[in-house]
């Protein structure tokens, strides 16, 4: 006979109850608990969602184990389309998304940083089929001294055909991506993602091979004392950049908090507030981050959030790209704090009309 049991052990018994119940709250249980459905088309997003975590735990795998293994690290010697030179982790985990989705029957291209063209898999392409569009590796100036580095996908649906590899049908508003979200290597690898409703964490447990809920429906708040810029860029800027520099070096309440990579400083702000900047500069007004794989993704989640996510003067997901690997200036994070940064746009666009 059980043990009339006491009110701690019931509490223990519901406490035990609960990690469990979160424990099998796998990745695609998640999806299709949000999708509300088991249809063809849920089904697919979350088989897509799959394959992310499998790049996201085999990308893992070897950086947790990239000191140690020969031709890890380091650089592969070539430069990209972006004119950036190439670690060998860009490859590796560039050919990790390609090798996991193109067994999948799901995606038609992938569209990646690190390659000029589509990757295209004809056999999967009847239209109304998925195109990803990815940063296999974000933040690799972060690898060699181990620090955290992040990989960021978006999601889109195929449309028309494309056949000479423009990828035209990709150029479209950021409002078209179906799903996006990030994972990021950190002391423990997150994936965090959204598909439209709302904005949702993952912890992976090795263990299980699994990644597990952590935080649902994140919710960044509207203002944060974080501002995330590389402040060494401020002899470029243009002065409505510097303006809003000054003011926060001059106001209390502030803290600066920068990690070279974009994703692991917009992980922080996302749930602790405040504004991540790329801006362009005089020589460079389109900045740094690519608009299709970096800004747009992220904007998507952080509109997902409560947050919002700007040019400086317009919203991220409604620039259109007009090529592939467009890049454009990055202000995003919580409204008020995005909004701060705008008003000083604005402020520098009214002084030179006055002229
Ligand atoms: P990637 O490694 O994919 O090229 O991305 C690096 C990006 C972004 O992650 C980060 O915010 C930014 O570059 C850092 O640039 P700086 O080193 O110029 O600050
Ligand atoms: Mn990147
Ligand atoms: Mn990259």
């Amino acid at each position: 006979m059980v043990n009339a049991q006491t009110g701690e052990d019931l509490h223990i018994r519901l406490e035990e109850t609960q990690a469990l119940d979160r424990d099998c709250t796998t990745l695609s249980r998640h999806v299709l608990q949000q999708l509300q459905s088991f249809s063809p088309d849920a089904q697919d997003i979350s088989a897509l969602m799959n394959r992310i975590a499998l790049a996201g735990k085999l990308i893992a795998r070897r950086l947790t184990r990239a000191g140690l293994v020969e031709n890890a690290l380091g650089f592969t010697g070539t430069v990209n389309v972006q004119g950036e030179s190439v670690k060998k982790m860009d490859i590796y985990a560039n050919d990790v998304f390609i090798s996991v989705f193109k067994q999948s029957g799901l995606v038609c291209r992938l569209a990646s940083e690190e390659m000029e063209k589509p990757y295209y898999i004809p056999e999967n392409c009847p239209i109304g089929r998925y195109t990803l569009l990815y940063d296999p590796l974000d933040g690799s100036s972060n690898l060699d001294t181990n620090l955290n580095v992040g990989s960021i996908f978006s999601i889109r649906q195929q449309e028309g055909n494309d056949e000479d590899g423009s990828a035209r049908d990709l150029l479209q508003s950021g409002r078209k991506q179906i799903a996006a979200g990030y994972i990021l290597y950190g002391p423990s690898t997150m994936l965090v993602y959204s598909i439209g409703r709302g904005v949702h964490a993952f912890t992976l447990d090795p263990s299980l091979g699994e990644f597990i809920l952590a935080n649902e429906d994140i919710k960044i708040p509207d203002h944060g004392p974080i501002y995330s810029v590389n402040e060494g860029n401020f002899w470029q800027w243009d002065d409505s950049m510097r303006e809003y520099i000054r003011y926060v070096h001059r106001h209390e309440g502030y803290t600066a908090r920068y990690g070279g990579a974009l994703v692991g400083d917009f992980h922080r702000i996302l749930y602790q507030g405040g504004v991540f900047l790329y801006p362009g500069t005089v020589k460079k007004p389109e900045g740094k981050l690519r608009l299709l794989y970096e800004s747009a993704p992220m904007a998507y989640l952080v509109e997902q959030a409560g947050g919002r996510a700007s040019t400086g003067t317009e919203e991220i997901l409604d620039v259109l790209a007009e090529e592939l690997h467009q890049r454009t200036p990055l202000v995003i994070g919580s409204k008020e704090d995005v909004a701060l940064v705008e008003s000083f746009v604005k402020e520098q666009k009214r002084i030179s009309n006055q002229g």
